[in-house]
């Protein structure tokens, strides 16, 4: 609901109030947090301090223009076509269009106009916040900084969380705590990447069942940048968007730009509740509406098994064996095409590979599509070999200088998505397989990160604009293809998670979550992304021992619990897998199925961590059923016995619970406050849990 009171708006969900508005020729940040009665709601004066601490610095504001007395960073910074670089912003009146608050702010004397923008979704408590800002004038507009969101909060010393990760490092997750000075959270690299990730949290004291948090995300994949600033003022500000490292937008007369959206949120009742928030927002509210309330197929996908050495008769073989066990999509990954025998050549070239399918790809969908499975099929778009067809034929359709040496990485260039012709071909090559072959489900990959990307051969003046052009390329891109192809499953794969973020799950139904698929770094990985990802968006094979990345050799067991957690696939290659393995495999898919409805719908618990705890335990909670993932890493001491207390669970019901080869019946506050005693004996062990309200 959006009230507005004596020129103080407020927006109200289920549990949560924000309220700012016009005062004192400033627009004002009042409150973000729980209910209060509106009614009481003012403007506090601003404290002066001294001639060297500016009021604007002092005060909270909703959207900080450059300009004036102002040195905190501010959330827009503008360059007008006569030279002047200074924004007077004025409240110039609000309107509520179709669940949207529009604020108006106009610069004193320029014509520009910007638009502040928040829709609350009450059921979820989250607020979506963007900006768009209008160019009224007749000369261009030069835009040079542009966040999508500020946010002012009370007191300094919050802990911030995030990840400080890498290529099979995803979940390397932090928190530190602000005291003063300004952290910074961010990607230079055109995608989102594994460095960072474009979220925040940000609590004193909270744990995952208390606690004040607040959090949001953006919905944006490429540059982006999370500043968060203890002021000297006795409040820190966070400000999310677009990352204004290489960044300027010209802005032409009538035309707007409109920046990613931020969506934000607030809970005293600590991280779970957030991560409740945030699932639930995502799965209704984010995912593409096609397949948003389908479940996650499992699938087989090939990579780990047969690398680039992908061949017909051996992929038929797999897809019989993944039919066997359960699969319901069996995925070929890369090396399908070109003179793809490695990562050196062929990118670029979508054909079939004729030496390795010499009956086209038609014959294995057609065994797969015989066997009951659907077929998908792995393909990296943005991206060209310089050993390829394509790159011979265009060397010019790269991002590249003509006098410098181009830099590859992983042997490949990025494809310049500038060019019309470019997007074209990418189109018409997805539109192409798309219709010539019966395939259910692509993975969209993309293995390296921007160079070049100041080059002058772009098709578009605005040079510092590329970062933000090809993000939005690659979803036009998806976007024309699911208009023409409806119900296909797209996944986001940049080397394993380096597009995860809120802006790739608004077009792609999944992300591949990393490369590693180690069971045991798995768990801190899975874990850290369930903060904020929920578990159906979350790819999780499993795959062969030893490791490919550490050598470790987990049971079979223990890595399909791991992988349960998300949406399961299988990756290893159960060519070889032996009869007992193979048994395994089928009675654990079977389980899947029972219990997938829990896990990709339901809200997530972090019940045992094993960051801090000898045990780690992940409870999903759906419509009075329950399943709960426990894991031992190793044992110590001989202690085999532990005690697991449950959440979730309605108090006053009374659950059938199967665990360790026995049935009981527990009421819930039994299960909440005694919990249940299970047996993890040896080193990776693991076990199931499954309740239901009886
Ligand atoms: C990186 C991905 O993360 C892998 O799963 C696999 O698809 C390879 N690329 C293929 O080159």
């Amino acid at each position: 609901m959006i009230k507005v009171l004596n020129n103080i708006f407020v927006l109200e969900g289920k549990n949560i109030q924000y309220a700012f508005g016009p005062y004192k020729g400033l627009l004002r940040h009042i409150y973000f947090g729980n209910k209060a009665d509106e009614k009481d709601f003012e403007h506090f004066e601003i404290r002066d301090i001294s001639s060297n601490d500016s009021s604007c610095d002092i005060a909270w504001e909703e959207y900080t223009p450059w300009g004036g007395l102002r040195y905190k960073e501010p959330a827009v910074k503008v360059r007008f076509s006569d030279g002047t670089r200074d924004l007077v912003l004025e409240y110039d009146g609000f309107a509520i269009e179709e669940d949207v608050l529009r604020i108006m702010l106009k610069d004193k004397f320029y014509p520009i106009a910007i638009f502040l923008n928040y829709k609350i979704y009450e059921e979820y408590d989250i607020i979506a916040r963007w900006v768009d800002i209008k160019n009224l004038g007749e000369e261009d507009i030069f835009i040079e900084k542009a966040y999508s969101c500020e946010i002012n909060i009370d007191g300094t010393g919050y802990n911030i969380t995030n990840v400080l990760g890498h290529w099979v490092g995803e979940g390397r997750r932090f928190k530190q705590r602000l005291d003063g000075g300004k952290l910074i959270l961010e990607s230079r690299k055109g995608n989102t990447g594994h460095n960072n990730n474009p979220y925040f949290i940000l609590d004193i004291d909270a744990n995952e069942d208390k606690g004040e948090v607040y959090f949001g995300a953006l919905e944006y994949t490429g540059n982006f940048k999370i500043l968060v600033e203890a002021t000297p003022y006795y409040y820190t500000r966070l400000l999310m968007g677009l990352n204004d490292f290489d960044f300027e937008y010209k802005l032409k007369p009538s035309e707007a730009l409109i920046l990613p959206k931020a969506y934000i949120g607030y809970t005293d009742k600590g991280y779970s509740d957030m991560s409740h928030r945030l699932h639930r927002f995502v799965r209704d509210i984010i995912l593409p509406v096609d397949l948003r309330n389908s479940l996650r197929p499992v699938l087989f996908n090939s990579w780990e098994a047969t690398l680039f050495n992908v061949k017909c008769d051996e992929q038929i073989e797999l897809a019989r064996k993944a039919k066997d066990i359960g699969c319901e999509l069996f995925v070929v990954d890369d090396g399908w095409f070109g003179e793809r025998y490695s990562d050196s050549a062929g990118l670029g070239d979508w054909k079939v590979n004729r030496h390795k399918f010499p009956n086209g790809l038609e014959e294995l969908i057609h065994e797969v599509n015989g066997l009951g499975m659907d077929f998908g099929l792995w393909i990296e778009p943005e991206m060209v070999n310089p050993d390829s067809e394509l790159y011979r034929q265009h060397p010019d359709w790269v991002y590249r200088f003509n006098n410098r040496e181009l830099t590859t990485s992983r042997n490949q260039l990025v494809l310049n998505l500038s060019l019309n012709e470019v997007k074209e071909y990418i189109f018409n090559v997805l539109d192409g397989l798309l219709t010539n072959y019966n395939i259910k489900y692509i993975k969209w990959d993309m293995n390296r990160p921007f160079s070049e990307a100041g080059a002058l051969n772009l098709d578009i003046k605005e040079q510092k604009m590329i970062w933000f052009l090809h993000s939005k390329a690659v979803f036009d891109l998806i976007e024309r293809l699911r208009e023409k192809h409806n119900g296909i499953e797209i996944e986001a794969c940049a080397s394993g998670g380096g597009r995860m973020d809120f802006g790739v799950l608004n077009y792609f139904d999944e992300f591949w979550t990393s490369d590693n698929t180690d069971a045991l770094d798995r768990l801190f990985i899975q874990e850290s992304v369930s903060y904020i990802y929920p578990a159906k968006t979350m790819r999780c094979w499993v795959t062969d021992c030893p490791n490919f990345i550490n050598g470790r050799t987990i049971p079979l067991e223990f890595r399909f619990h791991v992988a349960m957690m998300g949406s399961l696939g299988i990756g290893g290659n159960i060519n070889k897998w032996t009869k007992e393995e193979i048994e395994l495999a089928k009675e654990k898919i079977k389980q899947y199925k029972e219990i997938r409805h829990i896990v990709q719908k339901g809200d997530l618990f972090r019940i045992k961590s094993i960051l801090k705890d000898e045990i780690h335990a992940i409870q999903y909670v759906y419509q009075g059923e329950s399943v709960v993932f426990v894991f031992k890493l190793y044992e110590k001491f001989g202690r085999k016995q532990y005690k697991v207390k449950l959440k979730g669970l309605n108090d006053d019901k009374i659950y059938e619970v199967k665990y360790s080869d026995k049935i009981v019946r527990k009421g819930g506050a039994y299960l909440k406050n005694v919990g249940l005693e299970l047996i993890l004996d040896g080193d990776f062990s693991s076990q199931l849990i499954r309740l239901k309200e009886i």
